[in-house]
């Protein structure tokens, strides 16, 4: 096309703890890494997904853009948590045009918010069990938090031009680093306020839920039950030894929060199980900072019975050993799952 240009947007994962950055090249299966950090957010700027200090953000974000010496506006970036509706519908077959008008109307009586209130968004996934019938993916997304983000990233002097959801882009990094395997695999995103929870059978997406859980569990523990400060909690939660603190009594609370959010996860999967009526769970992909917890995969796959790994996002991406350090890749791998994920869209690709 005469006006097009080949776009490689950067992509912001904006979480409440790192917002990431990644830039990717090339398409298909072949990408190769451009650009990739993440920089922190002090604990009470973003709450659970609430913005509550936009202008820091902005400020994080443009600082994070300088040090990573980024040219690029265009961004692509993702919302998730309880403004995000995604269900496994089945409706009368039409055509992709006449989905696109109707859905709407047809979202309405899915959703638990006004349908003015929120952006719809559909894919069709094939046909359904009886005649004259599809299965449709249906996201609603409420139009508040869209405008949050897409401001956020406008704020900081870039141009929005894909808002995809967490659930979807753990997705496409999972395509893309352990290509289409069969059985039913479980993609976990566990980061500080919120868990996505993407269900693929044969590589297909059957489940998707979002749950607030995540590794502030960790922190509030730590800071109520033994009386550590944030930074001091943070440290415990990676494995370092903080002056004073009594070793016995944060591996204790340390190995009740792990018990407590792989119950989580443990009910999560039953109610996948019976509401979907499928086989179990086979295998556990986990992403974001919890992945990094001591002691979490392994507790994960103990208590759950099947095999637990974490994720490496990059795997089949191209990583110039001249241009990154090696160490930091592979350290911060597991939190640049959605970040990946997000790198991967092009402006118009579906
Ligand atoms: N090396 C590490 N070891 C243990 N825990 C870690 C490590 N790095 C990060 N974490 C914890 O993981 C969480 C951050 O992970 P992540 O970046 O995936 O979350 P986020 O995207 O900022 O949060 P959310 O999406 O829930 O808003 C924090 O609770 C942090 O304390
Ligand atoms: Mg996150």
């Amino acid at each position: 096309m005469l006006f097009s240009k080949k776009i490689e947007p950067i992509a912001l994962d904006i979480g409440s703890t790192f917002i990431k950055l990644v830039q990717l090249k090339g398409t298909g299966k072949n990408y190769s890494l451009v650009k990739y950090g993440m920089i922190p957010l002090p604990p009470e700027v973003i709450v659970e997904g609430a913005v509550m200090d936009a202008n820091r953000v902005s400020e994080a974000i443009k600082e994070l853009l300088t040090a990573q010496k980024i040219k690029t506006k265009e961004v692509v970036l993702s919302v998730s948590g309880s403004s995000v509706i995604i269900k496994r519908v089945t409706i009368a077959d039409m055509t992709d045009e006449e989905l696109a008008e109707s859905i709407k109307w047809e979202a309405e009586q899915y959703i638990p918010f006004s349908i003015d209130d929120v952006n719809v968004d559909f894919q069709k996934l094939g046909p359904g069990a009886a005649e004259g019938q599809a299965d449709v993916l249906l996201v609603a997304v409420k139009k508040d938090k869209i405008n949050d983000y897409v401001n956020l990233v406008k704020d900081a002097g870039l141009e929005p031009v894909i808002v995809d959801v967490d659930a979807f882009a753990l997705a496409n990094m999972y395509e893309l680093n352990y290509g289409v395997e069969s059985g039913i695999t479980a993609l976990l995103n566990i980061g500080a306020s919120v868990m996505n929870i993407n269900i693929l059978r044969d590589g297909v997406s059957i489940f998707t839920r979002d749950i607030t859980v995540g590794g502030n569990r960790y922190s509030e523990a730590l800071q109520r039950d033994a009386g550590l400060s944030y930074e001091d909690a943070e440290k415990i939660k990676r494995g370092e030894t903080v002056d004073g603190a009594d070793h016995e009594q944060v591996t204790g609370i340390m190995n009740a929060v792990t018990e407590d959010i792989v119950g989580e996860i443990q009910r999560s999967f039953d109610f996948f199980r019976s509401t979907t009526g499928s086989d179990m769970v086979g295998r556990v992909l986990v992403s974001g900072g919890c992945a990094k917890i001591p002691g979490f995969i392994k507790t994960l796959s103990e208590r759950l019975e099947i095999t637990a790994e974490t994720v490496n996002p990059f795997t089949n991406i191209k990583v110039d050993p001249k241009n990154f350090d090696a160490a930091f890749i592979s350290e911060s791998a597991p939190l640049a799952a959605v970040a990946v994920g997000l790198a991967m869209r092009r402006i118009g690709d579906r």
